[in-house]
């Protein structure tokens, strides 16, 4: 990895396995990132994030970190490309965290749209724990650390990168310009920014157990497209049918390329998903052809992720290797930048010569 080349920076919380969400959102495109060659990568597990809503239960996210190593692993994201770690092991993230909190105002946190509606969904009342409120906070530590140019991640995220922005621009102000900005990349096509559950009821998301999960298997994923929500009104195939609100029709936006008309509708006249979405609302496309269609689809990119995870999975020890080895690398690129920033705070009190000076003459001034 050259080391002029920009940075970007980018993680998940292991609450548990990732799903066709995080595959479309955010993960697709680093890996893209990564094979371009022309990035210095960063891909990192953020337990300590995952326990700022878990407390409670550590045993969910410890038992979940390897879980989305495997993901990882499985979908393209390369060692050898790449330095994959875990958040908690590196621990100058803490440090730098502790450090710009000195840098946002509650007032600030309290405003982060994403964060206000996260402690919404999660119910927490008035009982927020304070380390879920600056979570932002942390998330910059994790990017600055490394010096990072750009963050691949989901839309919910820019509230975080904004934050970040700002954090930066605050310590870059105050101490010297020793942090970076970094972009968010999010991916190519809004269809693909917030992927509905299978239910269409909201996000896919572990919690509302509306996913497909990169791990599933043939049938369940099988049994999940066959269960999703179509159109109630659409209750015979010659009857026009609707296409917006239509999880179906929404995962074909974000999946479907145009060379799988052929490959799995071929025949039927259809050039485009246009042609596709104009039949079923005129009438005379049934669900059950679509969700075949979708399947297919969707199996054609799950089998080689699937066949990627079943290698890791049988070497456990080489997946520990890999991340033992990308801890070591993030923590000396980490271990760098506080010491840097240190510096430009001058809190490095024993190799300051100019501050041992400063009492050397004040003292014997006042001789
Ligand atoms: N908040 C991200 C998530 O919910 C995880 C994360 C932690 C992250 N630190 C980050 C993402 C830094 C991008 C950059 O999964």
């Amino acid at each position: 990895m050259a080391k002029n080349l920009p940075v970007f920076v980018t993680g998940d919380r292991p609450t548990g396995k990732l799903h066709l969400g995080h595959l479309v959102g955010s993960l697709k495109k680093r890996v893209e990132m990564q094979n371009s060659g022309k990035y210095q990568s960063f891909i990192f597990i953020a337990d300590m994030q995952a326990l700022t809503d878990n407390a409670k239960n550590p045993e969910k996210i410890r038992k979940s970190v390897l879980e989305v190593a495997l993901d990882y692993l499985s979908v393209g994201i390369d060692p050898e490309k790449s330095t994959i770690f875990i958040q908690s092991q590196v621990p100058e993230l803490c440090e730098l965290t502790v450090i710009y909190l000195n840098l946002v105002t509650v007032a600030r946190l309290e405003r982060n749209p994403t964060v206000k509606s996260e402690i919404k969904e999660k119910g927490f009342g008035e009982s927020i724990p304070a380390g879920f409120l600056v979570y932002p906070v942390s998330q910059t530590a994790d990017t600055t650390a490394f010096m990072a140019n750009f963050i691949p991640t989901g839309e919910d995220q820019l509230p975080m990168t904004e934050q970040g922005r700002e954090i930066v621009r605050s310590f870059n102000n105050i101490y010297g310009k020793v942090l970076v900005e970094a972009e968010p990349v999010l991916a190519d096509s809004k269809d693909c920014y917030r992927l509905p559950g299978i239910d269409g009821k909201g996000k896919m998301s572990k919690s509302l157990g509306n996913a497909i999960y990169l791990s599933d298997d043939t049938q369940t994923v099988h049994d999940k497209v066959f269960d999703m929500y179509t159109d109630p009104e659409h209750i015979k195939v010659d009857m026009p049918g609707h296409v917006e609100g239509n999880v179906v029709f929404t995962y074909l936006d974000a999946f479907m390329k145009p060379e799988h008309i052929e490959k799995y509708l071929p025949n039927e006249g259809y050039k485009s998903l246009d042609d596709i979405k104009a039949h079923y609302r005129r009438g005379g496309l049934g669900d059950v052809k679509i969700k075949k269609f979708l399947f297919n689809i969707l199996e054609e990119i799950l089998s080689p992720i699937r066949e990627k995870r079943k290698y890791y999975e049988a070497h456990i020890d080489e997946v520990i290797d890999i991340l033992k080895k990308g801890c070591e690398r993030a923590r000396a690129v980490a271990q760098d930048t506080v010491k840097r920033v240190r510096s430009a705070m001058g809190i490095e009190y024993f190799s300051d010569d100019a501050l041992i000076n400063y009492y050397k003459t004040k003292f014997q001034q006042d001789d």
